[in-house]
């Protein structure tokens, strides 16, 4: 074999063992380029006589061609590599299901409050919505719970700072929207005109340090506020049982009035219900508490107790879900597992 067949080979050899195209140009470079071994070749002929420069020259000629038809080749099988490799990642297999788009829903919470808010609205009630990071004074103080309340101690409520707190239930609704109320009137309450019956409920988020089965640290409530003229017991009780037989559509359900303690109603009641057939049949169960407002409160609302009286009640719509839908760990409402909250769509 002669220098330039040996030239030849290895460019071939040293061309196949590029892996890359930037192998590869580096690879050209030593035999092409300006200081590579053809090049040299090409600039040793001055030496020789003219004769051998013919034979010579002829030779390292067609040496280069084979060394520019090898590169050329090697390009090409690297270019077709490449593309083969990317055809391969990027394949599509159409025959494959089209994957579709998640059905939304809402959560079954969210249910409750609508057919809350469906219900009570049919008997009259406004819907108001509040701040969940609220003041000392609408929570507590303004609800004639004292400074001493155990309502107020570090292991029942979330204090932020700034003196606010995350509200522990939806009451401090009941002055803010009497407040707005009275505002609204107060030119007719000055000239001693009667003005119109203050009749809400505030769904909302709720806050408290506590968390077992049937308590999360957030949870909901739903307050109602009914003020008036003549508003009594027996307003509350009928607006209970038109409320609890639509919500749970039977007419079946036993209300009951239990005496117990609120500081801003008096007197206060716990409220159970009993289903006459089902898996619950026969059990009371309590889902709320209510009352009288306390004539402390109603004056915060800025109105006269001797004048204006009524009931306010609080629900909890996680209970009502709970019990709507058999249901029996609060939790579950709340780790965002689609395979449960799917199941009430
Ligand atoms: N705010 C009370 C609670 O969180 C519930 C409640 C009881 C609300 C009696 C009321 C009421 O409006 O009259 O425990």
């Amino acid at each position: 074999m002669n220098d330039l067949d040996t030239l030849v080979q290895s460019a071939a050899e040293a061309f196949a063992a590029a892996l890359t195209p930037a192998d590869l140009e580096n690879a050209k470079a030593r035999f092409l380029g300006k200081s590579g071994s053809l090049t040299d070749l090409l600039k040793g002929m001055a030496a020789l006589s003219p004769d051998d420069k013919k034979t010579r020259g002829a030779a390292i000629n067609q040496a280069k061609q084979q060394v520019e038809a090898a590169l050329t080749s090697r390009r090409q099988a690297l270019a077709d590599d490449e593309l083969a490799q990317q055809l391969r990642a990027e394949s599509l297999d159409v025959s494959l299901p089209g994957r579709r788009r998640g059905e939304g829903g809402l959560h079954p919470v969210s249910l409750t409050l609508e057919r809350m808010e469906a219900i009570f609205g049919s008997m009259g009630f406004a819907v108001a919505d509040g701040p969940e990071i609220e003041t000392d004074w609408f929570n507590f103080t303004a609800l004639n719970t004292p400074a001493d309340h155990p309502a107020r101690s570090m292991h029942d409520t979330f204090y932020v700072e700034g003196g606010h707190l995350l509200r522990t239930h939806t009451s401090p609704m009941q002055v803010r929207y009497a407040v707005q109320h009275v505002k609204r009137h107060a030119d007719a309450l000055a000239r001693g005109e009667r003005i119109p019956e203050i009749r809400v409920i505030a769904p909302g988020r709720t806050y408290r340090v506590d968390s077992d089965a049937t308590h999360s640290p957030m949870f909901h409530q739903c307050e109602g506020l009914w003020i008036g003229e003549a508003v009594n017991f027996t307003d509350l009780k009928a607006v209970f049982a038109d409320f609890f037989r639509n919500f749970f559509e039977t007419d079946e359900l036993d209300i009951r009035f239990r005496p117990s303690f609120f500081p801003f109603t008096e007197p206060s009641a716990e409220v159970d219900i009993a289903f006459a057939s089902g898996p619950l049949k026969g059990r009371w169960l309590e889902v709320g508490g209510s009352g009288q407002v306390h004539p402390n409160v109603v004056r915060h609302f800025g109105l006269d107790p001797e004048k204006y009286i009524g009931f306010a009640f609080g629900l909890g719509p996680d209970r009502l879900t709970m019990l709507r839908y058999g249901v029996n760990d609060l939790r579950l409402f709340y780790e965002g597992d689609l395979r449960f909250l799917s199941q009430f769509q």
